[in-house]
């Protein structure tokens, strides 16, 4: 499973791309309000964080017609070869991946709750498809066991394009909230978990690793003065 960074936060992409293990990064417009983002500067706030980050960086629509979200989703496409249009799972938004997947950009179909939603964005060219994981838990059902619906239900069928395997859709497991949603959603075959700058931090914390450590070094002290 692929690690990719969920957020519009420049300094958290910095510092995990650092880390070495960074295969992209997924914004939406709530993150990029956190971060205080203006309208004006959304272009070239998105071709920094694809100059940070070698690997896809999803960026989405706003418009809700199939023609706006096309229109937007050349704007985004033509920042950087890196970019991936974001697009909601709806009428629209499928008509609209359809024709952009057709014109080679590479789509990742979002807030996705459900088998058939999945199976139809595989069907109209996404390049991804997000299953929100944490939102269904927020209202009390069972987020991982949808995921895990999903990914079997997408690996049923064969989705690859002509015959091209890296063309072919991949499952970002979303709205990750904890290291044991990773755990899960990496146990249930998705292909990318994209997740918060705080949860990928405690993705490397064990108290064992930390006890360890701090033995080792007690240890060599030892060593140091002996
Ligand atoms: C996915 O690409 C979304 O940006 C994100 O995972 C949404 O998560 P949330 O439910 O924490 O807002």
């Amino acid at each position: 499973m692929k690690f990719f960074l969920d957020t519009a936060d420049l300094n958290e992409i910095e510092e995990a791309a650092s880390w070495g293990a960074l295969a992209g990064v997924t914004t939406n417009p709530t993150l990029y309000a956190r971060i205080g983002g203006r309208l004006a500067d959304f272009p070239a706030h998105i071709g920094r964080i694809c100059a940070l980050v070698d690997g896809p960086v999803s960026a989405e629509t706003v418009e809700t017609r199939r023609d706006g979200i096309v229109e937007e989703g050349r704007a985004l496409a033509a920042i950087a070869p890196n970019v991936v249009v974001k697009v909601p799972t709806m009428v629209e938004g499928l008509a609209a991946t359809r024709t952009l997947a057709n014109e080679g950009i590479r789509v990742n179909m979002t807030l996705c709750f459900t088998v058939p939603q999945a199976l139809l964005a595989a069907r109209s060219g996404a390049r991804y498809v997000s299953p929100f994981v944490g939102r269904f838990d927020d209202s009390s059902e069972d987020g991982l066991e949808h995921l895990s619906n999903i990914v079997i239900a997408l690996n049923n069928y064969d989705f690859t394009k002509a015959g091209v395997a890296d063309e072919s859709i991949e499952v970002i497991a979303a709205s990750i909230r904890s290291a044991n949603h990773v755990t899960q959603a990496a146990l249930l075959g998705a292909d990318i978990a994209t997740v918060p700058f705080n949860v990928l931090k405690k993705c490397l914390e064990h108290p064992l690793t930390t006890s360890g450590l701090t033995s080792f070094l007690n240890d060599w002290e030892k060593v140091r003065n002996a």
